[in-house]
């Protein structure tokens, strides 16, 4: 257990944790959720989730993590030894294994939608719809990408922790930043940017369901990464110095923000073009936004091309720095506890990947009469991982930290070592020990009987 890895600076903290949590959650399923829910109603529960919910979450496997300096299912034993904890931890790694399983589909289409759109086979009207569905369902070529970017995964979390994972963050973050602003300016200056941010900023109260408040609730935890030790692997990276409340506020900051800026992209360029609707659902980024980047540069085809090329490649590389922290849960684990090389630990993860991403994109196709449960294999990943693990790791993980782990231990973690009395450490261990899990357990129930 000697000889770690770890993140060599604060900064590096930071952006590989953001990077986890800044992915397709943020670019595609947000805007995604948000068209379907109502707009800034849906966004306003969304906040509420994440601040109340979600970031205690993140808060308690920092905690676990640094206090450990362990993987995920390591932790629980040395925190909890003997105790059926260590469940929780096996969990987290199965659930990462799924994750990255389904999510390499989506990443995969977004692979070949950034190599389309380079070489300029986006522009131009066409049948979109038809396109996406021809491609998604036929049956090698979108393996070949889910290949490809399960590979570029590899790559980058064989590399190691601090040459691999926080070296390419660093890169990755601000170059995903300046991406994103440049198409914020550009898609604000559209004729549809009143209506597309009345869409995004005045709530509808009236939109706000049960339903509503779990589809934030579940978007939240899946676009901050929580509830399945993704989180508790990357704190044991982190330096003694590293303060964990200022850090999950900044990654949760910096999350929301390019959640709600994916927002202020899509939004005002959809309501540009007439016809066009804001609840597309999935297809909304594959099969809307072509139709729109085409309508609204008719007469400017190379804004079309700049503007259709840049959002898939922002997608790509948000993609990338969270499907690395998936493997890194399970890579981390096996490399330490069965005392595998780095190496072989990624190949195994990857290669597990591979057979379950390959049975989650043929459900779109070949397989799509192939069931679980009622579900095709994509459907189910998304449907135990989002719906059911994530939500009841976060519960275990805030039940342990609040109430099994000795507080004096917990609350050292929270004020490194500093002054027990300091007051955003005493608000983060209430949100711990009370509020998230009540409300995670509300919600979960909720989903369990409905
Ligand atoms: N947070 C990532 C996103 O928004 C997804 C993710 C989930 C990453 C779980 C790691 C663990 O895309």
């Amino acid at each position: 257990m000697d000889n770690r890895g770890s993140f060599g600076s604060r900064l590096g903290v930071v952006l590989a944790s953001a990077g986890s949590a800044v992915g397709l959650g943020n670019i595609w399923r947000f805007p995604t959720e948000v068209g379907r829910n109502g707009g800034a109603a849906f966004i306003l529960v969304y906040l509420l989730c994440v601040a109340l919910l979600a970031m205690p979450v993140m808060v308690s496997e920092f905690v676990i993590g640094r206090a450990s300096r362990a993987n995920t299912v390591h932790s629980y034993r040395i925190l909890a030894p003997g105790k059926p904890w260590v469940l929780t931890g096996f969990m987290g790694v199965l659930a990462g294994i799924l994750i990255l399983s389904f999510y390499s589909v989506v990443a995969g289409w977004t692979l070949n939608y950034t190599i389309e759109s380079f070489g300029g086979q986006l522009i131009g009207a066409q049948d979109f719809g038809a396109h996406f569905a021809d491609f998604s369902s036929s049956p090698i070529r979108p393996l070949l990408f889910v290949y490809a970017f399960l590979l570029l995964t590899h790559f980058v979390v064989s590399k190691g922790v601090r040459d691999g994972i926080e070296r390419y963050s660093k890169l990755m973050m601000p170059l995903l930043f300046l991406i994103l602003l440049l198409l914020v300016g550009l898609s604000l200056s559209m004729s549809g940017t009143s209506q597309g941010l009345t869409f995004l900023l005045r709530p509808d109260f009236s939109r706000i369901t049960g339903s509503v408040v779990l589809s934030a609730m579940g978007q939240a935890f899946f676009s901050l990464s929580v509830g399945i030790g993704c989180l508790i692997t990357y704190a044991s990276y982190f330096g003694k110095e590293t303060q964990l409340v200022p850090s999950a506020f900044h990654v949760c900051l910096i999350d929301t923000l390019v959640a709600v800026l994916s927002g202020f992209v899509i939004f005002p360029t959809v309501f540009s073009v007439p016809g066009m609707s804001p609840d597309a659902g999935p297809g909304l980024v594959f099969i809307t936004l072509p139709n729109v980047f085409n309508a609204a540069f008719a007469h400017a085809p190379v804004l079309n091309y700049v503007f259709s090329a840049l959002f898939y490649l922002l997608l790509l590389l948000a993609a990338l720095t969270s499907s690395i922290s998936m493997n890194e849960i399970a890579t981390a684990f096996i490399h330490e506890n069965y005392h595998v090389s780095r190496q072989w630990s990624t190949v195994i993860v990857t290669s597990i990947a591979v057979v379950l991403g390959t049975a989650c994109s043929l459900s779109f196709g070949l397989w799509k009469d192939v069931t679980v449960f009622g579900m095709g294999f994509f459907d189910f990943f998304d449907y135990v991982t989002a719906k059911f693990m994530m939500p009841l790791g976060g519960l275990l993980i805030t039940v342990f930290v609040g109430w099994y782990l000795d507080r004096r231990l917990a609350l050292s973690q929270l004020t490194c070592g500093g002054n027990a009395w300091n007051r955003s450490a005493r608000v983060l261990l209430f949100l711990i020990r009370w509020v998230a899990p009540v409300g995670v357990g509300m919600v979960f129930l909720n989903e369990l009987l409905s």
